[in-house]
């Protein structure tokens, strides 16, 4: 990855995909909200749940597959909100529009993030 992008390849085009959990940074979860786009929905997610997880106990369907954010199953459009992505599987630019449910966040404390569901 660092060759490709010593080489001038652009981020959309660099790939790197991921078959176990590289390490991670020592992340601090914050409770924030998520809110629906479609429907205006908003739900509380606790510092210790994913949003996927409050989805689905909220009857909102995501598909989830490997829970740790290398697969992108889980990703869903971003509509506006301060994410710290925890991610190994979207692009910087995909960051832009996406959300990986499984392990992103809010950054901060009380924010609000809303999906394009
Ligand atoms: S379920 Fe695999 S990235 Fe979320």
């Amino acid at each position: 990855m660092q060759a490709a992008e010593r080489q001038g390849f652009p981020d959309e085009a660099r790939h790197l995909e991921y078959f176990s959990v590289p390490e991670q940074p020592d992340y601090v979860n914050h409770a924030f909200t998520v809110k629906l786009s479609e429907t205006g929905k908003e739900f509380e997610v606790p510092k210790d749940k994913a949003i996927s997880d409050v989805l689905l106990e909220n009857g909102v369907h995501v598909d989830v597959k490997c829970a740790d954010g290398i697969c992108g199953v889980c990703k869903c459009g971003l509509v506006s909100g301060d994410v710290e992505h925890r991610d190994f599987v979207l692009s910087k630019a995909q960051q832009q529009r996406e959300i990986v449910t499984c392990q992103s966040r809010a950054s901060s404390e009380g924010a609000t993030i809303t999906l394009d569901l």
